[in-house]
This record gives C-alpha cells, sequence and structure tokens, in this order.
C-alpha cells in the first residue's frame, strides 16, 4: 500500500471535552496506534488559528501546555506520532501566504464558518453594524491556513469531523489549483477520515452539540473532570418527561444522547446496535440510565485526568516534547516549503 500522511489539527482553546473525545481524539490514537509501518501520523496544536479571536496572552501560553499535556493523556504518543505546536513552525504560514496569492476571495466567502461568524458581527443584518476588530482578516483566511498546515506535510489523509467537510474541499481545490498552476504535482489530494462516532449533545441542550463555547460549564464533560463532577453532570442532564426509555435520537435527542455516550464508552464498535440498548432498559428508570452513563463515562474518563494531572505537573518535560516536536516538524516543513518556492520561483 502507498503510505500515508495522516493529519489533524487542533486549537489550544480549552480543555478537550467528552465530544472531542470521543469525536476525534480517540480516533487519531486508533489512528496512530493501526498505523502501517510507512504511514506518517502528525498531530498539531494549532496556536495560529486560535489568534484569530481574541485571546489573552498569558492565558493563551497556558492552553497551548493544557492541550499538549490533554493529547498525551489522551494517549498521543510523542514516540508514534509527530506531536507539536504550530505556532513553532513558521513554514506553516510561510505557505499559507504562498496559497493566500492562488486562493480566489470568492471561495472564502462561500465558507458557512464565515459567513455564520459574517451574521453575528453584523447585528440583524445591518451591513453599519459589523463589529470591525471581529472581522478581521485572519478569521477570513484561517481556511487557507488550514490548507497549508495540511499541505506542508504534503498530507494525504485527513481525520475530521463532517462539520469540516468544506474546508477540507477547499483544501483540496487549494491543492488543485497550485499543482494545476505550475504543472507540477508537488502536492497530493488530502482525504477526509470520517469517524462514524456519534455528535456528543450538551448535556443542557440536547438541540445542541457538546461545546467549549456554550455558556455552562453544566452542559459539557471535561476529560479533567473528578467521578464527583462527571455523576453530577449526567445526573443533572436534560432529557423529557416520558418515563420509558426508548432510542429516538430525533424525537428524544437527550435519551438518545446517553444512550449513544454509554454505547461510545463501553465499546469502539461504531456498529453497536443503540436501538438494542434502549429496549434492554424496558421498564427501568431514566435514574439507572444516568447511572450507568456515568459510570462508563468515569471508567474511560478517569485514567485520563489522573494521567493530565501527572503529566501537566511536569511543565519541563513537556517542553522538551514540545521542542522535540518542533525540530522534527520543521524539518518536514521546510523540505516542502524548499520544493513550493523553487516551484514558484522564489
Ligand atoms: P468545539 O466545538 O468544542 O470548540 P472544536 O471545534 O475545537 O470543538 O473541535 C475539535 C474536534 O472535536 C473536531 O474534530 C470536532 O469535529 C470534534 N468535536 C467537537 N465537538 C464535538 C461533539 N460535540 N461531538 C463529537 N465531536 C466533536
Ligand atoms: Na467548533
Amino acid at each position: 500500500a502507498v503510505p500515508r500522511v495522516i493529519f489533524s489539527g487542533i486549537q489550544p482553546t480549552g480543555i478537550p471535552h467528552l465530544g472531542n473525545y470521543l469525536g476525534a481524539i480517540r480516533n487519531w490514537v486508533k489512528l496512530q496506534n493501526t498505523a502501517a509501518p510507512g504511514d506518517t501520523v502528525i498531530y498539531c496544536i494549532v496556536g495560529y488559528h486560535a489568534i484569530t479571536l481574541p485571546q489573552d496572552p498569558v492565558h493563551l501560553e497556558t492552553e497551548r501546555l493544557n492541550m499538549l499535556a490533554s493529547l498525551l493523556a489522551c494517549g498521543i504518543n510523542p514516540k508514534l506520532s509527530l506531536l507539536y505546536n504550530q505556532d513553532q513552525v513558521p513554514e506553516h504560514t510561510e505557505l499559507a501566504w504562498i496559497l493566500n496569492c492562488i486562493t480566489p476571495v470568492g471561495w472564502l466567502s462561500r465558507m458557512t464558518t464565515w459567513k455564520s461568524k459574517l451574521a453575528v458581527a453584523r447585528n440583524a443584518g445591518s451591513e453599519d453594524e459589523i463589529d470591525e476588530s471581529m472581522l478581521n482578516l485572519g478569521l477570513f483566511a484561517y481556511p487557507v491556513l488550514q490548507a497549508a498546515d495540511i499541505m506542508i506535510h504534503k498530507s494525504t489523509h485527513v481525520p475530521v469531523g463532517d462539520d469540516q467537510t468544506q474546508h477540507l474541499e477547499l483544501a483540496q481545490d487549494i491543492a488543485r489549483a497550485f499543482n494545476h498552476k505550475y504543472g507540477d504535482d508537488l502536492f497530493p489530494m488530502p482525504q477526509q477520515l470520517s469517524t462514524s462516532a456519534k455528535r456528543v449533545l450538551s448535556l443542557r441542550d440536547p438541540a445542541q452539540k457538546m461545546s467549549k463555547s456554550a455558556p455552562s460549564d453544566k452542559s459539557r464533560i471535561l476529560i479533567t473532570d473528578d467521578p464527583a463532577a462527571i455523576t453530577a453532570k449526567i445526573r443533572g442532564a436534560v432529557t423529557d418527561s416520558i418515563t420509558e426509555i426508548t432510542y429516538d435520537p430525533e424525537g428524544r435527542p437527550g435519551v438518545g444522547n446517553l444512550i449513544s455516550v454509554l454505547a461510545a464508552c463501553t465499546s469502539e464498535e461504531p456498529t453497536l446496535d443503540l436501538d438494542a440498548i434502549g429496549r434492554s432498559y424496558q421498564g427501568r428508570r431514566i435514574q439507572d440510565l444516568k447511572q450507568d452513563v456515568a459510570d462508563a463515562v468515569i471508567a474511560k474518563i478517569d485514567p485520563i485526568r489522573k494521567e493530565y494531572e501527572r503529566i501537566r505537573a511536569e511543565p519541563s518535560w513537556l517542553r522538551d516534547v514540545s521542542e522535540a516536536g518542533t525540530v522534527l516538524a520543521r524539518e518536514r516543513a521546510s523540505r516542502t516549503m524548499l520544493e513550493v518556492k523553487r516551484t514558484v520561483g522564489l
């Protein structure tokens, strides 16, 4: 088989929650552990993406270490994966600039993430109420930086959620545009590696996904939550007034979310029959289901929390890991930049 270069990134904007873990990071670990000998697996913490929104400098530095410790605690192994901070590898932004110069503005205007940020900033759709400070050029162009993140490593496979499909398609368009313009097959077409993981929903509002940015702490379980906190949050999860337990993700998203979290925490098997799990609770109370969900989440998360605390207490080791990753990533990235600049005539 052709060797794969697997690449993904995550922003240092908060401790990962259960959705990040079950929906993304767990799959990263699995890809790392099942990679073929010739494959390269690369995960990076994307600080340059984080600053497209306002960040407090001292806080950001802490978040970068928190995210590194989180990924290590979840099972990313720097001996198996290239793990580093994007903001320490200037080739990412250097390539992004070159890609900016072949990317039509119209491609970026069409991004739904941009359109929704625009809609928020344009209070009630009135053009003259744009908050200029929020709509910076970096926020507009960050999908190009994402394309550069992928392309700087000549990545072939990108494990990201469905919410990122449009951005990955943009990266493909940009790679194609570069290859076409310069008549070279310098960049492979990056393929999306989707997971079958179900979206984890907010524990306070099951119409929303679990998210770092939701106002209520009770809406999400962090990988650093202790057993008491996890139990309290699951007990407080919003469901509905029907006493019978059934798996009906559309009609009863709150209960459906509990069943799907239970399944995800007790098995890595994506084809697990969620209806059958629902039926197995026939005649039992929602409190029983919640207790089982809490136990399953604790069994999954508590070893990660303990590992996180152990690792986070060693900032000098964390910095060593980060620096070793930087050296390796710069080696790879500068090889690509040499080719790119030669191709472009710089
Ligand atoms: P957040 O929305 O909490 O800020 P990010 O956008 O940083 O999370 O997402 C990081 C990764 O976690 C992405 O691959 C994303 O698809 C995944 N992810 C985020 N929230 C969830 C969720 N609630 N359920 C499953 N996966 C999620
Ligand atoms: Na997000």
